[in-house]
């Protein structure tokens, strides 16, 4: 072959590639561009604090990279997604055919996450999923294009089941939960750490989401006096669900335990209510190590709050975002090795440091934590290493 044929070839071939990648929605980038990232967060209903908190999380990690990703500067796009899974679809499709969006991020509910994965997995549009448990997205619904920064739900549903399973009083618990996704996975991890132990479910109470409307329940809750309850509400829900149960009488008789999302973030909402309550999940307060004291100055001091887990979640995002941004030189475009940069990478998490699965979720240490004052104290580790449930590993056909 002569010099100036394989000159040609090449150039034709680099040609063809432009344009296949300029077709592709998200992943064109012209020089000098900035990168496009979609926020789909709930701004306002009862998980309004989770996504502000996920936002900070995320740009802060952002501004500790210099404000850039892979070098280039970022341009925000934002969508209030309600938490309403019925608007979920148009909501994405917003961020992905409208504002062509080189990257998504969301959300906090399991409902509104399984809609928008169905969207970006048919436009192959990045996305990292800064909270929702949901377990189809690492499962049957796992992609390539899709990570999740935080957890499955299932994965603190069965840490809190062994820590029970472990209990000789406990032999019966009520699970009391929205009935949606998330609410019906936790329930179906501590089954499935608990039930093995030889403990009983006395029975499972479920209330429509996002309804607070608590008594009627905590009076059955009151009747059929189980040994404890497993719980599973987030932000103004938990708050106000922690602080009726002991209104109720019920804190001192009947232990209140569930995901640690019951108690994060709202416990100087709940005051006294909250106190001495034990959750599980893969963060905790005051876990004093140097990377958490550093992460939680910095974010006090930026935001004027203190972080909790939505804020980890968050900043996870950004540093899984930092690591493949910056092993393609801000070039989205390379996307099989802008992804492959993320499956590879360490994340140094404020809550220890972790890796992905082969369906990209943490696999991950969950702690035992206590609630004392306003922190939820870490009271060790519950379950080590702790990856998805298996059933949903098993139905993930990729890696
Ligand atoms: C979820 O819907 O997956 C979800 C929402 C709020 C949480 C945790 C999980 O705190």
């Amino acid at each position: 072959m002569t010099k100036s044929a394989f000159d040609r070839r090449d150039f034709l071939k680099g040609v063809a590639a432009g344009a296949t990648l300029a077709t592709l929605p998200g992943l064109a980038l012209a020089q000098g561009a900035k990168v496009k990232v979609g926020l789909m967060l709930p701004y306002t209903g009862t998980f309004a604090a989770l996504g502000v908190a996920i936002e900070n999380g995320f740009r802060l990690a952002l501004a500790e990279n210099g404000g850039k990703l892979g070098g280039r500067e970022v341009e925000f796009s934002k969508v209030d997604d309600e938490s309403d899974p019925a608007k979920a679809t148009d909501n994405v499709n917003r961020l992905v055919t409208r504002d062509k969006v080189h990257v998504v991020l969301g959300t906090v509910h399991s409902g509104v996450a399984a809609a928008m994965i169905r969207v970006t997995r048919e436009s192959g549009t990045l996305h990292i999923i800064p909270n929702a448990g949901v377990g189809v997205a690492t499962g049957p619904l796992c992609a390539p294009n899709i990570f999740r920064t935080s957890f499955s739900n299932w994965q603190s549903g069965y840490a809190m089941g062994v820590v029970m399973s472990k209990r000789p009083k406990v032999k019966n618990v009520v699970t009391l939960t929205w009935r949606y996704a998330a609410g019906e996975e936790f329930v179906k991890g501590f089954k499935d750490g608990y039930l093995k132990g030889g403990g009983k479910i006395a029975k499972e109470l479920w209330l429509p989401f996002p309804q607070v409307e608590f008594q009627a329940l905590l009076t059955e809750i009151a009747s059929i006096r189980p040994d404890a309850t497993y719980a599973f509400f987030a932000g103004g829900g938990a708050a106000k669900f922690v602080k009726d149960y002991a209104a109720a009488g019920l804190k001192d008789k009947i232990p209140l335990v569930g995901p640690g999302f019951l108690t994060d973030g709202v416990l100087e909402a709940v005051g006294a209510a909250g106190q001495g309550m034990e959750t599980t999940l893969h963060y905790a307060d005051s876990l004093n190590t140097r990377r958490d004291n550093e992460f939680r100055l910095a974010y006090a001091k930026t935001f004027k709050l203190q972080p909790d887990v939505y804020a980890v979640q968050g900043y996870d995002a950004g540093l899984l975002l930092a690591a493949g941004m910056k092993a393609v030189n801000g070039d989205v475009g390379r996307k099989k090795e802008l992804i492959a940069a993320m499956e590879k990478t360490t994340i140094d998490s404020p809550r220890g440091r972790w890796k992905l699965s082969k369906a990209h979720n943490p696999v991950q240490d969950i702690y035992l934590r206590k609630v004392a004052g306003v922190e939820n104290k870490s009271a060790g580790i519950a379950v080590k290493a702790l990856d998805d449930d298996p059933a949903m590993m098993a139905a993930c056909k990729m890696g």
